[in-house]
């Protein structure tokens, strides 16, 4: 390792095929930082490859699927043999799991927890003992405003989030003393293929909850019309990086501070009839 790679701050970013990851991933090698950008699939990587490329970034894509402990650890441990160091790593790998709850097998229930709380768990594992060993890092937990307010028959990816709100709430004490942060990025709706992931539960042709999902799934289509693009979402988490004292909770676009404001403004009651109007319910 040469003198200028000692110095060269390192970052990890998971779920870099597309959307918020892959703009993570290269606003922070613009930034300078020496970048890994993982996903689980490299028949993804070309876009992301071939942007860094033109423009000469300090970005490597490596393999990553964060469901899988020896995938996870033997990619952590490939970054430590080239670089000696973790400074950043951006927990972004997600997708959302919808429909009834009383439809959702317990099987998609736990693959839903498994990607998007258990595996963000399990990059923190294997980075937290090198970056408190450094005495410096940061993680950046992609969680959303539905890691503080629940919408309906999407039961299972708000546990998934609200469970890593609550996680990173009492991990943050932990891990400060060692000088290592723990910050939450919370956006709103987010043009990317996120949507076009969705799972669905089961086919809802005879499904008694059809109307009211049929219903939720008009409001889906006005909530991405004013959806904001992914690199919003990464300058967010730039800044967060890059600040000396950063905001543990970041709430991206004005659809998510304004639903917030309102939970936060109002009763339990209150806040649901606005929700339910919202959804036309
Ligand atoms: N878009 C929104 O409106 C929105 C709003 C709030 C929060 N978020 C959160 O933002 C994060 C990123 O979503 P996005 O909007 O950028 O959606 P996206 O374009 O669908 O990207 C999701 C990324 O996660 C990856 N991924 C899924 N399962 C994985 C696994 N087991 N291991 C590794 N990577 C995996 C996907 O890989 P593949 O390409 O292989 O599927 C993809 O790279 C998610 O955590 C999501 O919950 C999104």
């Amino acid at each position: 390792m040469n003198d200028q790679e000692k110095q060269m701050q390192v970052a990890v970013v998971t779920g870099s095929s597309t959307g918020i990851g892959l703009e993570t991933s290269l606003v922070l090698a613009k930034e300078g930082f020496s970048t890994y950008a993982t996903m689980r699939n490299l028949d993804k990587s070309a876009d992301i490859t071939s942007k860094a490329a033109r423009e000469d970034l300090p970005l490597t894509v490596l393999q990553m699927n964060v469901d899988d402990d020896k995938s996870v650890n033997d990619t952590i441990k490939k970054i430590i043999n080239d670089k000696g160091r973790i400074d950043v790593v951006v927990n972004n790998a997600g997708y959302a799991l919808v429909g009834a709850f009383e439809e959702t097998s317990m099987l998609d229930g736990r693959a839903q927890m498994e990607t998007n709380f258990f595996g963000t768990l399990r990059v923190i594992k294997a980075v937290l003992p090198i970056m408190r060993n450094q005495r410096t890092g940061i993680m950046v937990n992609v969680t959303s405003m539905g890691g503080r307010v629940a919408i309906p028959f999407d039961s299972f990816y708000h546990a998934s989030k609200f469970a890593l709100e609550g996680l990173s709430e009492s991990l943050r004490y932990e891990i400060e003393p060692f000088g290592v942060k723990v910050v939450l990025i919370e956006p709103g709706a987010v043009k990317s293929d996120f949507w076009k992931n969705l799972k669905l539960t089961r086919n809802i042709e005879d499904s008694p909850y059809r109307p009211v999902i049929q219903k939720l799934t008009e409001s889906f289509e006005k909530m991405t019309q004013n959806a904001i693009p992914p690199e919003q979402v990464a300058r967010i988490i730039l800044k967060a990086v890059i600040s000396d004292n950063p905001d543990f909770r970041n709430i991206v676009g004005e659809d998510a501070k304004s639903i917030l404001e309102v939970k936060s403004n109002n009763s339990d009651k209150e806040f649901q009839t606005f929700m339910k109007k919202q959804f036309g319910f």
